[in-house]
């Protein structure tokens, strides 16, 4: 082989070795550090912790009679009121939630339970849905209070949508809870009927009774809420059976 040859294998060889070697060197420095480790969820008193402080100044009790009124008129029910944190956790055990599952709080308020399920559980998604622009601002807020202190999962959701629950899609729920205690019949019935659409083997958790009959109620616990020490909390389950009735 010529000196000529044995140079260009020479010069290819070297700048082969650079390109590799930056290469690698910059994937590395793009991989995320070790102190950097995204969670998937946290033990049960960190959580109340980490909340309780989110929360601090946060209240979705006072909102403007303009939107009381706008809330009414859509059809809903402006009153607030809360599920405490150890009854919403309670309840998430009993609904034993899943990496498959997705939770949904129809009429979430300032995004409390939201919030807890996604970092008290598995749940691969965790959505609120409120009609109360001032209480869906201030659940937002919360939410990116929350991201700052915890680094997000991103195989896993948490969101707020400012939209009424008769018109909202949450038909990849496989968990509802709804505080509708209330919600008055008419929009009671128009919750069931979007209900009994959804995936077979849905739970659903409901502070007042369904009237439809559609929905296979399967039992009634009793847990303290902020305006009452027991409160009936209703769990129904979406049945196969009264779909094909249905159709
Ligand atoms: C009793 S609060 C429950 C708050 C929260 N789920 C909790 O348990 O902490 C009910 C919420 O439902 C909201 N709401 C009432 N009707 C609604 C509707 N049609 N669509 C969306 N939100 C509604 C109210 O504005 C209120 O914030």
């Amino acid at each position: 082989m010529s000196k000529k040859a044995l140079l260009v294998i020479f010069a290819l060889f070297v700048v082969g070795g650079s390109i590799f070697y930056f290469n690698k060197k910059s994937t590395n420095s793009c991989a995320i550090p070790k102190e950097v480790q995204l969670i998937k969820k946290i033990p049960v008193a960190e959580a109340r912790e980490k909340l309780d402080k989110v929360y601090e100044g946060i209240s979705g009790f006072g909102i403007s009679d303009k939107e009381v009124k706008f809330i009414k008129k859509a059809g809903g029910a402006a009153t607030y009121g809360e599920i405490k944190f150890e009854s919403a956790q309670k309840l998430l055990d009993y609904l034993k939630p899943t990496k498959d599952d997705v939770f949904y709080d129809l009429g979430s308020g300032v995004g409390k339970f939201v919030l807890q399920a996604y970092l008290t559980t598995d749940v691969k998604k965790s959505v609120g849905i409120e009609l109360s622009g001032t209480r869906y601002e201030l659940a937002v807020k919360a939410l990116k209070a929350t991201a700052e202190n915890d680094l997000f999962d991103p195989n896993r959701e948490a969101k707020f949508l400012n939209e009424n629950i008769i018109t909202a899609d949450f038909s990849d729920a496989t968990i509802v809870f709804t505080c509708s205690t209330c919600y008055s019949e008419e929009l009671m019935e128009k919750i069931a009927e979007k209900l009994i659409k959804l995936k077979p083997g849905t739970k659903i958790a409901s502070l007042k009774e369904f009237k439809s009959g559609r929905l296979k109620k399967i039992e009634t616990l009793k847990l303290p809420m902020t305006w009452s020490e027991e409160s009936s909390v209703y769990i129904y389950i979406v049945e196969e059976e009264a779909q094909k009735a249905k159709a």
